[in-house]
């Protein structure tokens, strides 16, 4: 459909509504729309007053992304926007749905707002790496005070129609949802009340601005990992308390084209555009889902009882089965603290959780109990023999059509559904841990999987709020077949000298949300080490052993959950210090393996993993494991703490060059060619003066 922007009168009411679905973006017609009927109004005789609306779900989802970084087309948004703020008859925002970013900022440049129920309202600019840059940092402030401003601009959340009444920010919420009558009726009071055009730039400047900016500031440059937009958006709001509106309008338009130079915004919406497009498959674009209301989990371990509880959480009723009635108590009182958390974060209500534990969720010993299941998510010890008598009795209680997946980690998901008479219905389904709050699901399609059984894990996705990737079957998947190669990487750097606590520090200044050390810590050693030991049979005489994790898992130093790993915890404590006996224990395994130890540079480590990661991405992608380069990047945004300001490891590649990263594995390889072997993708990438984002548009 093609964007407009309409105009009509009702009485003495100017209706002007802004059509481009989905989101009515602000794109280049609509700037050029607004202008002209602004314009319009202005000479209209038989028109007092104007009220700017949206058609479809919301007024304005903000400024076009897909403009960021191309050349900018006239009219601006901030001229639009001041032609509106301008206008000598009022001006009536009429916001439903959302008003987001340069909506809102349009919003802001009307003399009168009203909203409707369940709308949002925000500047969700931040998460893109940029500010608002249509005069939000300057009305925003003269509105509503410098502190709620800052607060909306520098978390980019959205606050509710009853909170932005609260602050001042809208004039009105309108009864009913009919918001079009509702704000030509306000339109129309206005006009009995003889109610004059109302810009804020007319307002005066923030009066609670003393000290709150410091306050502010200092508290973003504490929690802020490297992300730098939040902070220049404050410069901005600094500027509306300390210029005149024409000068912070001047000076907002500085810090916001700065913004939108910087490879951070290039990461976000990099970041923004792939957590989309992952979902776009094209052996599913015709395919419709089956229908999934009821669903089984086998087992009610930590996994399965996590899976159970993203489920009824997202209205789905749930049969867990367990061997024994112990079992089967202790994964129903795992689920009930599940909930009890989400209530009292405020996500669940308490009668809610009550009619979930009664009517949604039954625990059961007897597999029958599954038959009229839709979907089974067998979450069972991770073992091939295990996990295939599962299938095997599965295959004979279920009716052909009733979907089977494994939430296995690393399984072969086709051996696995060797063991029923459907493969075409068995599919993995990789949740990652703790299930109700991660929001990564990867969707593994085995050789003989249905494209509606694909289609089906995909919808399910989008019910329990997380984002589906897709992944072929090997050792790992995606994530952790990637994970595996740059932790190993890690270990390499510790056995040649480098501290772990140097290892992490200089990751989590790098961005990432722990190290690998941390990580290791959270998940427990006896993870790596069960890891370590199914591997051991394929390990190669070059591979080289990081004795020291072994150690320090024979000594029961399993991580936080036993007070010690790699760093030592105090009871309470989920930080942890740094321990000078594991400091000796690897310096021990240094010995053993016969290396002399050196120093590494914070950027040569950040350079190692990255390398690591970056080329095993690449073998991922080149195999089809991953369809494309930013399959890999949203896994690793959204199940690896990777920052998102870079976009991705694939990402991040191309805007290092794929070049300079090739020149580091063949500089690694010179000491250890086994590991350091480049990835034959990344060498034709190179080759061809192409990158990873080349892959993206198939
Ligand atoms: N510019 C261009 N395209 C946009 C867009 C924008 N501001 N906002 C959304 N879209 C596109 C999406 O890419 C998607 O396209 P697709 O269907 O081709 O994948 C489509 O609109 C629908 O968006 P989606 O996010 O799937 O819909 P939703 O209902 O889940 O969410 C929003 C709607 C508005 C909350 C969400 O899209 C969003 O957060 N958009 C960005 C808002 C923003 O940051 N605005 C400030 C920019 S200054």
């Amino acid at each position: 459909m093609m964007a407009s922007v309409s105009y009509e009168t009702v009485g003495r009411v100017a209706v002007v509504t802004v059509d481009n679905p989905p989101v009515n973006a602000l794109s280049r017609v609509i700037r050029s729309g607004l202008s002209d009927a602004f314009g319009r109004f202005q000479t209209d005789e038989s028109a007092d007053i104007a009220v700017i609306i949206g058609a479809g779900r919301m007024l304005i989802g903000g400024a076009d992304i897909s403009e960021f970084g191309k050349p900018p087309q006239s009219p601006s948004l901030p001229d639009v926007i001041l032609q509106i703020e301008q206008s000598a008859k009022p001006v009536v925002a009429a916001i439903h749905g959302m008003a987001l970013g340069g909506g809102l900022e349009v919003a802001l440049g009307a003399h009168y707002r009203i909203a409707a129920p369940g709308t949002r309202l925000g500047l969700p600019e931040v998460k893109l790496g940029i500010m608002p840059g249509a005069g939000g940092t300057q009305r925003m402030p003269r509105l509503v005070g410098a502190d709620t401003a800052l607060k909306m601009i520098t978390s980019g959340t959205p606050v509710t129609e009853a909170e932005a009444l609260q602050s001042g920010l809208i004039d009105q919420i309108c009864e009913g949802v009919d918001i079009r009558e509702a704000a030509i009726d306000y339109a129309q009071s206005l006009l009995s009340d003889n109610a004059p055009a109302r810009p804020i730039s007319g307002l005066p400047r923030a009066t609670d601005s003393e000290g709150v900016i410091q306050q502010w500031r200092a508290k973003l440059q504490k929690s802020l990992r490297g992300e730098v937009a939040p902070l220049v958006a404050v410069d901005a709001v600094e500027a509306s308390v300390q210029k005149s509106f024409a000068e912070g309008l001047k000076e907002e338009r500085r810090l916001f084209l700065h913004l939108m130079d910087t490879p951070q915004r290039a990461g976000l919406i990099h970041a923004f555009f792939s957590e989309r497009a992952v979902a776009k498959l094209p052996e599913i674009s015709d395919i419709a889902p089956r229908d999934i209301a009821r669903v089984g989990v086998i087992g009610g371990g930590t996994m399965g009882a996590g899976i159970a509880t993203s489920a009824v959480l997202n209205g789905l009723a749930v049969t867990l089965v367990e061997r024994d009635s112990e079992a089967t108590d202790k994964a129903r009182a795992t689920i009930a603290g599940n909930l009890d958390a989400a209530v009292k974060r405020g996500k669940l209500k308490a009668e809610q959780r009550d009619a979930i534990l009664t009517d949604a969720l039954k625990t059961v010993t007897d597999y029958g109990a599954l038959s009229g299941a839709d979907l089974i998510i067998e979450a069972v010890f991770e073992s091939m023999d295990v996990k295939k008598e599962v299938f095997a009795k599965l295959d004979e209680i279920l009716p052909r059509g009733a979907i089977l997946a494994t939430n296995t980690s690393y399984l072969d998901v086709n051996e696995i559904a060797t063991t029923t008479a459907r493969p075409e219905d068995v599919i993995g389904l990789h949740f990652f841990s703790p299930a109700q709050v991660m929001k990564l699901l990867e969707v593994v399609v085995a050789d003989k999987t249905a494209p509606d059984v694909v289609a089906t894990a995909f919808a399910l996705a989008k019910t329990l709020g997380k984002t589906a990737v897709r992944a072929g079957v090997c050792d790992g998947f995606i994530g952790n077949r990637i994970l595996s190669h740059y932790r190993t990487a890690a270990d390499h750097m510790v056995l040649d000298g480098a501290s772990p606590y140097q290892i992490d520090k200089a990751l989590t200044d790098f961005g990432f949300a722990m190290g690998p050390y941390q990580v290791s810590d959270l998940a427990g050693l006896d993870i790596g080490y069960a890891t370590r030991q199914r591997k051991a049979a394929d390990a190669h005489p070059r591979d080289r052993y990081p004795t020291f994790a072994d150690a320090l898992y024979h000594k029961g130093w399993l991580g936080q959950k036993t007070g010690h790993g790699y760093y030592l915890y105090e009871k309470g404590d989920r930080k942890g210090r740094p321990d000078p006996e594991v400091e000796q224990i690897i310096a021990q395994a240094r010995k053993e393996a016969g290396t002399s130890p050196r120093t590494f540079s914070d950027d040569e480590i950040v350079r190692r993993y990255m390398a690591a990661m970056v080329n095993e991405g690449a073998r991922v992608v080149d195999e089809g494991i991953a369809q494309r380069p930013l399959d890999v990047d949203v896994v690793f945004l959204y199940g690896y703490g990777f920052p998102r300001w870079r976009g991705g490891p694939m990402k991040y590649a191309d805007m290092r060059g794929l070049d300079s990263i090739l020149a580091d594995i063949r500089t690694f390889a010179e000491t250890d060619d086994h590991f350091w072997s480049p990835a034959p993708l990344l060498e034709k990438l190179v080759a061809e003066g192409r990158n990873f984002d080349s892959l993206n548009q198939r």
